[in-house]
């Protein structure tokens, strides 16, 4: 990059960082996020017709759309009964979305574009805490937060959930989701399922749908606890409790130099272990966090800052940092930007709040529902059945807003709205790409060493990870269920930058694309079913527990596979052939629709062609023809 840029570059990517760490202090508005249907009519009930679903940053990852013909939004076990028993009477697919729908990939989206959409944004109003046996049930559409402060208030506690709460119990068992750790059953909420009533298709004279009831012990349960949404509708959902625990975590910034055989000992040493790595600046942050008995001093918190209400002003500015930034193609000033952002998390708490409120120091303790799962900005608006959202109420910001127009952004103050970085209805709100696998941790040492040669090709060469966290590594002991980890593993998590339109080239993707593929191919890793770009999913029956087992359940829960879309198809193929995600077009690697096969599937005409990988040669990757030589060999 040209030197005259470096101190504009700097003083917006100061801005970033500070951005992402600072607490908002909400005064202004709450822009909410949109709700993911949005039907062009409505109907008697309720009911939505003609409707589309959207990904939560708005595009999903083809940029197609997803289209069902009807959306409706049950309250009751027996409303879902009358609709699944429509669609399989009508043969139509059918599909059930959350109020968050949080996930990335097409999982919600019905087969063909005249499905039934079965919304669970109200089905919600269960969740009975039995603490003599140590349970709670809830209802599919229950979110996670309310979930765990109902639990917490019986002094009773999930021990494991995801980082982010905006979430529904349905969505983060059926997609994976999971927090850090390989102690007991590991991390992964799934796992402390112990009961689940689904609702499944059935033939004419058994009214056309039936009730599911899984107990624990029921061999069905490792094909259901974790299930993409393809056996049916989740109606409810029963949890194994442990007594009310409190955590004491502590962050710890070294260097890189030993993490590779470090991590294994690290992650058996303690309960939540997790980490974030700075490959660029050979800094890691390493989350030292343990069980403590409840009775321990302390009423800690984690406000994780990246999933905090933001200003639209401060979304705008890191997007467009995050663009300038791709292109003036910097390296070095970004590294520096890097490890101060790396100081900062680390003198700053990283959203660890002693008392609830602010960062005193290390360590910090507090119950555990409050120091695990976070959030701030995820509440979404009423779904609403027109396709023109109302205007919010700008003018008294004791209101929240129900939503808000495109155009009317320019004429309010972005200082005063707060609301998820990713929210779509901001134009320039940050876009991004969202790579997930985990590995097994026999593999954890190599994976570690093989991204350090990548980073240690070229100085400053991976430094832009930093912008967005670096890899955030987190645990997974081997799961019960069929479609889950095999093994104990690690996880690898990085996000990087998406441009708007479909035919950019990224600022050294061929980095990106290759770690992906590294984690992937060679070290058989398994994508995070919510997560990951297309591409990941490929020949997914040799990387899951054991797909063969869960493909018999789901013959047996939905013949005549209503919930299966386009998407799962690919992944299940019919059991035989293998089969995959990926559509082979033009620009589809700078998607990750595909691995490159050729020049056409990265963009020529910017420069950049298919070339192998350098350091796992096996990868294909779209690399720009001028980009660093290799040094080392
Ligand atoms: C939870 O524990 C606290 C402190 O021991 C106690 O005061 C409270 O009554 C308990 N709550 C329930 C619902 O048992
Ligand atoms: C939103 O983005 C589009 C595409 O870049 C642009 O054409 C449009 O003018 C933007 N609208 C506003 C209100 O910024």
């Amino acid at each position: 990059m040209k030197k005259e840029n470096l101190p504009k570059l700097s003083i917006i990517i100061t801005t970033v960082i500070a951005a992402f760490i600072t607490q908002v202090a909400g005064n202004g508005v709450h822009l909410l996020l949109p709700p993911p249907i949005r039907c062009a009519r409505s109907a008697e009930g309720g009911e939505g017709i003609d409707c589309t679903v959207e990904a939560y940053q708005r595009v999903w990852q083809d940029r197609r759309p997803c289209r069902a013909a009807r959306a409706v939004y049950p309250t009751t076990e027996a409303q879902i009964f009358q609709a699944v028993a429509w669609a399989s009477r009508s043969g139509s697919k059918i599909k059930v979305v959350s109020r968050g729908a949080h996930s990335i990939t097409k999982l919600v989206c019905p087969g063909g574009d005249s499905g039934l959409l079965i919304s669970t944004h109200y089905y919600n109003s269960l969740i009975q805490v039995d603490p003599m046996s140590r349970t709670v049930t809830a209802h599919s559409g229950v979110m996670l937060r309310q979930l765990l402060d109902a639990v917490a208030y019986y002094n009773l506690s999930l021990p494991h959930t995801p980082y982010w709460q905006g979430v529904s119990v349905a969505g983060v068992i059926s997609t994976g989701a999971h927090g850090s750790g390989l102690w007991g059953l590991g991390s992964a909420l799934h796992d402390y399922v112990v009961g689940l009533r689904l609702v499944v298709p059935a033939p004419p004279h058994e009214g056309y749908a039936r009730i599911i009831d899984l107990e624990d012990g029921h061999e069905d349960l490792d094909a259901a606890r974790l299930s993409l949404g393809v056996l049916g509708v989740i109606s409810t959902i029963t949890f194994k409790l442990e007594p009310i625990f409190k955590r004491s975590v502590t962050l710890e910034l070294k260097g890189d130099d030993d993490l590779e055989d470090e991590i294994v000992r690290f992650a058996k040493a303690h309960e939540f272990a997790g980490l974030n790595w700075y490959p660029g600046t050979r800094k890691v942050l390493y989350k030292v966090d343990d069980r403590v008995d409840v009775a321990s001093v302390g009423n800690g918190a984690y406000g994780l800052s990246m999933v905090e209400k933001m200003t639209v002003q401060e979304i705008e500015s890191i997007r467009h940092a995050l663009d300038v930034l791709e292109e003036t193609q910097d390296g070095g000033g970004v590294c520096e930007l890097e490890h101060m952002a790396v100081l900062n998390r680390f003198h700053s708490g990283d959203g660890l709040l002693n008392d609830g409120l602010s960062f005193k120091g290390y360590p910090v303790v507090g119950y555990s529902h409050n120091m695990q799962t976070a959030g701030g900005c995820e509440e979404v608006s009423s779904p609403m059945t027109e396709t023109i959202i109302n205007l919010p109420h700008f003018n008294d910001p004791s209101k929240d807003c129900e939503g808000i127009t495109d155009t009317s952004m320019e004429s309010i103050t972005k200082n005063t709205i707060y609301t998820c970085f990713w929210n779509p209805l901001i134009n320039r709100s940050i876009f991004f790409y969202d790579v997930a696998i985990s590995v097994p941790m026999s593999k954890a040492n190599d994976a570690i060493t093989e991204i350090k040669k990548l980073r240690d090709l070229s100085p400053d060469i991976l430094c832009t990870l930093g912008s967005l966290g670096g890899f955030w590594i987190r645990f997974q002991a081997k799961s019960k269920a069929y479609m889950g980890v095999a093994h104990d593993s690690v996880m690898f998590e990085f996000f990087h930058y998406r441009a708007r339109e479909a035919s950019l080239p990224r600022f050294r993707q061929d980095l990106f694309e290759e770690i992906e593929q590294m984690l992937l191919n060679k070290f058989n890793g398994l994508p995070h079913w919510g997560k990951n770009r297309i591409l990941a999913f490929d020949d997914m029956h040799r990387r899951v527990r054991a797909m063969e087992k869960f493909m018999q359940v789901k013959k047996k829960f939905d013949p005549f596979d209503l919930f299966s879309n386009e998407w799962t198809d690919a992944i299940f193929g019919d059991g035989s052939a293998r089969t995959t995600a990926q559509s082979l077009n033009k620009y589809c690697a700078l998607e990750g629709l595909c691995v490159c096969r050729e020049d056409s599937h990265c963009n020529p005409s910017r420069g950049y062609f298919c070339r192998p990988g350098r350091v796992f040669n096996e990868a294909n990757v779209c690399r720009h023809e001028d980009s660093i030589p290799i040094f080392a060999s």
